[in-house]
């Protein structure tokens, strides 16, 4: 009944090439999590896939804050937070808004968080430039404006040029010009040119830069506040989404608005804050410790703990003559590899040989002849891990590549 478009006859394919190497759909099979070790079809792995860069999933306070609040509360508390929300949002609000320093929305999700936040500020008035690159739940949220109306441009990724000559443009014909991007892009691991986007708030009092810092927050600024808000700082046309699953350890999303004003229209007329259900007690529970480790003074030494190990990451792919797409310190990194086959090839050498997990990139996420490997690197890693991820992407890249030469030229 349902006949696949050419397009998702693609990524079956795809996906069916990813799961005979064990590369993709796969799931673990261990009975206990160390945050590195992992074990997939009773094999064990060195996994470098994590997105909880700080580790906090496992950290002892997290844990136990979640089991107390679930013990406490239950597994869950599904009452419309339009009518009566769990007493931990407003504690968890209060300690985010501490720790970023701005009026904050705790939403179910990052994903859901867009689909509140575009609906309740922008008008058919307004017009949105889109990033080419920007995440698919930014994409998303911009065609459902779309839908409605809104006026939609997309802008090759980061040119700064020609996103000036758009808005100038645009500014002479609609109320509000949003320009819509991620913090740090999620597959390169590349940042949004921030200073360049600082100057264009400056000379254009129309733009509102809407930031997507899903994989910024926690690593890295002042209480963990991210990427995006270290670089801009605060600014009353500068509205910003991150996630609470991946370096916050447990679940949600998190809006960070530049008043109250703005906070309550969000809060009163955000369609997921009302007709999605909420985070459970245990998800608010382990958030609130989250938080406290954020306002704490040891945040700092966890980030540069794992500041450093990406800093020799970088270090030794270079000494190994790794292709890095883009080398600024972050803890995710893209090594180009090639097409799809040798891709394929590549992480499956690496999986079986080294016993380590990489999560494999194609298109449309990237070029088709520039597929790599994605991995990130997470607090929880050592040293001697990445010297290990270092030589097995090296060795098996080369061996790879050495095969398929004799193949065509067998002598
Ligand atoms: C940049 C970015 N934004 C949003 C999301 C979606 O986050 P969530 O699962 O919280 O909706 C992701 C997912 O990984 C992401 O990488």
């Amino acid at each position: 009944m349902f006949k696949p478009t050419p397009t998702q006859e693609f990524f079956i394919s795809n996906f069916a090439l990813g799961k005979r190497a064990g590369v993709f759909m796969a799931s673990t099979t261990s009975d206990h999590f160390s945050g590195r070790n992992l074990s997939i079809n009773g094999n064990e792995f060195l996994s470098f896939a994590s997105c909880g860069y700080l580790g906090l999933e496992l950290d002892e306070r997290v844990v136990e804050a979640s089991v107390d609040a679930t013990r406490r509360y239950g597994t869950t508390f599904t009452t419309s937070r339009a009518y009566l929300q769990h007493g931990l949002y407003e504690e968890l609000e209060d300690r985010f808004e501490q720790a970023f320093g701005a009026p904050c929305i705790i939403g179910a999700s990052t994903t859901l968080s867009h689909l509140s936040v575009f609906p309740s500020l922008v008008r058919k008035e307004d017009a949105i430039i889109t990033d080419r690159q920007a995440h698919n739940s930014l994409q998303d949220a911009v065609t459902a404006m779309v839908g409605r109306g809104v006026h939609n441009e997309i802008v090759p990724h980061n040119d700064m040029l020609d996103l000036r000559g758009r808005i100038e443009k645009l500014s002479a014909v609609y109320d509000k010009v949003w320009y819509v991007a991620d913090g740090i892009y999620s597959i390169y691991g590349d940042f949004a040119p921030f200073k360049e986007l600082k100057s264009l708030l400056e000379d254009f009092p129309k733009l509102i830069l809407y930031v997507d810092d899903a994989h910024g927050m926690g690593w890295t600024g002042k209480n963990g506040c991210g990427l995006a808000l270290q670089e801009l700082g605060h600014h009353e046309r500068l509205i910003l989404v991150t996630s609470l699953s991946k370096a916050g350890a447990c679940g949600g999303g998190l809006i960070v608005l530049p008043d109250e004003k703005t906070k309550n229209l969000v809060r009163a007329t955000g369609k997921t804050l009302t007709f999605s259900g909420p985070l459970t007690p245990g998800q608010l529970g382990a958030l609130t410790a989250v938080a406290d480790i954020l306002l704490s003074n040891e945040i700092s030494d966890m980030q540069n703990q794992l500041f450093d190990l990406c800093t020799y990451f970088v270090d030794q792919a270079e000494i190994s003559g790794l292709t890095i797409i883009d080398k600024s310190i972050s803890p995710i990194f893209y090594v180009s590899i090639g097409d799809p086959h040798l891709l394929a090839e590549v992480t499956a050498m690496i999986q079986k040989n080294h016993k380590i997990f990489v999560t494999p990139t194609g298109f449309p996420a990237v070029p088709k002849d520039q597929c790599g490997i994605r991995l990130t690197i997470t607090r929880l890693h050592t040293k001697e891990n990445v010297d290990a991820l270092v030589r097995a992407i090296a060795v098996e890249h080369k061996a790879a590549l050495q095969r398929r030469a004799s193949a065509v030229n067998p002598d």
